[in-house]
């Protein structure tokens, strides 16, 4: 990752700029790297989309998303006024060539202009439906031909499952080379998922003990309080495994779990990563149900509100089944984790809105104290908190003082918002900041896509044919369904 330098000169096109991604995530971010000067000077964002608005509505639309959803808060005139010039706006179908004849034109005056060539990064921030007809486009109108300068980001979901997902990258890969593809999983560009590599690999003190050895289980959990909100028609169709599972938190596992990279080369991480995909442990379809649990949630109370169930969210099948809490319990077969469980688990409308890790160490092989002293003994624990807070807590025994020998256990805290005063960038901030140096670290490969989909599919097929009849089987505000905490 190169931290210093800015990009060179940049030209985005935004496929389906009009949209929420655009509008609450992507803009958003690349106001905030004008902001922090990140930005080259030259440099043009232009967004494409089938809605009729003219330059300055748009201009006007994306500012009232950057004031709603930026970190950096409500925009200041001057900055506004300097970085709006940036903005392009076509309406445009994507079906048609002459669209991309339009962008084709817009990129060479522009390095003319320029006086010389730029990066050209297309972004798909569109539904996977589109992505054929665009990728083909591009490649017709010769926009993909120069390896060095053009890349395309693709959103997840990345397929529908493993065959899918095989066609999609045959496609992509028809046009592009997988270098210049980047595949966006927005928790690798997380500040503190992004710190599970430095923890591992900077410190001496953990990675001796980062192993079966000592370490008793993993837990993996990423926690929502939120629904579906206006997601239900997507949501449907996917449901939690290929929503979180299959992407966010397999990455997680791989962060983990993975063997220390013999440097910070895009693709020796990457290849570390995608070890441990292959080391997990098949599961059978007919032993889905030791391996995996599912969950859909009722009706319920969040922070004191009552909320709906699942099946009466806006663009939900009123009988459907699709979970909306998942769980498995995965096992990496190499030398350093056999036989280590490593439990995931991601669900909407929860009890709580929290991701973190928490690494269970092994109890101490002898225990010395009386007996009287250990009434409270716990065995170590190492907890990474991803969000909202963020922060990194070692649990491990003390005295407790007063005249007698009592153990107890206390917290070593590591917390960002105590330790640094400056803002954290968003997500999208430093993967779009990596895409225009390109820098593909914290991407997908093809590979990885693949093998993940690999690990899901049997649960994926089992939970298709054995449809639920225990569905919903928790009620919004709890943490998931009876048992799930015992898997
Ligand atoms: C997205 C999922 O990838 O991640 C959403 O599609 C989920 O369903 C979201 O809510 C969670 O991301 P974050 O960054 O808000 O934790």
């Amino acid at each position: 990752m190169d931290t210093t330098a800015k990009p060179s000169q940049t030209i985005i096109v935004i496929f389906g700029a009009g949209g929420d991604l655009a509008w609450r995530k992507l803009l958003p971010a690349i106001y905030n790297l004008y902001l922090d000067n990140w930005l080259p000077e030259n440099f043009l964002v232009l967004g494409l989309d089938i809605k009729n608005m003219t330059l300055p509505e748009y201009q006007l639309h994306v500012r009232e998303g950057i004031n709603k959803f930026s970190r950096s808060g409500k925009t200041k005139k001057k900055d506004w006024l300097a970085f709006e010039k940036c903005l392009q706006y076509k309406k445009g179908d994507f079906n048609t060539a002459a669209t991309y004849n339009y962008v084709a034109k817009l990129i060479k005056q522009t390095e003319k202009e320029w006086a010389g060539k730029s990066n050209r990064i297309f972004y798909m921030a569109v539904s996977p439906a589109f992505i054929e007809t665009i990728v083909t486009s591009i490649g017709a109108a010769g926009l993909a031909a120069d390896k060095a300068f053009s890349r395309i980001v693709a959103e997840k979901p990345f397929g529908q499952d493993l065959d899918s997902a095989r066609r999609l990258n045959k496609i992509i890969c028809n046009t592009f080379d997988e270098s210049q593809v980047y595949r966006i999983d927005h928790f690798l560009g997380k500040e503190t998922v992004q710190n599970i590599l430095a923890f591992r690999f900077a410190n001496a003190l953990f990675e001796p003990i980062w192993n079966r050895n000592y370490i008793s289980h993993v837990q993996i959990t990423v926690a929502e309080q939120l629904g579906v909100e206006t997601r239900g028609g997507y949501f449907d169709h996917a449901g939690a495994l290929r929503d979180m599972i299959q992407n966010h938190l397999l990455q997680l596992l791989c962060l983990i779990s993975m063997e220390p990279p013999v440097s910070f080369d895009a693709d020796e991480i990457r290849n570390r990563k995608t070890d441990v995909l292959h080391a997990i442990r098949d599961i059978e379809q007919l032993d889905v149900h030791k391996y995996a649990i599912r969950g859909q949630y009722g009706a319920g109370w969040i922070e004191g509100k009552k909320v709906k169930a699942y099946c009466d969210e806006p663009g939900v099948n009123k009988t459907s089944h699709t979970e909306t809490f998942a769980a498995l319990k995965l096992f990496v077969d190499n030398w350093r984790w056999q036989d280590v469980p490593f439990y995931v688990r991601s669900g909407k409308r929860m009890n709580e809105a929290r991701s973190y890790i928490t690494i269970h160490f092994k109890p101490v092989p002898h225990k010395s104290f009386p007996t009287e002293a250990t009434g409270n003994w716990q065995p170590n624990s190492i907890t990474m908190n991803i969000q909202p807070r963020m922060f990194i807590s070692m649990n491990f025994q003390a005295k407790k003082p007063g005249l007698q020998m009592v153990l107890n256990p206390v917290n070593m805290l590591f917390d960002y918002a105590e330790s640094y005063k400056t803002g954290t960038p968003e997500a999208y901030e430093t993967l779009l900041l990596d895409v225009m140096q390109g820098d593909s670290t914290l991407f997908m490969r093809a590979d990885q896509v693949e093998a993940a989909w690999d690990i899901i599919m049997p649960v994926l097929k089992a939970w298709t044919e054995d449809a639920p009849v225990y569905f919903p089987n928790y009620a919004a505000g709890m943490p998931g369904p009876e048992g799930s905490e015992l898997f």
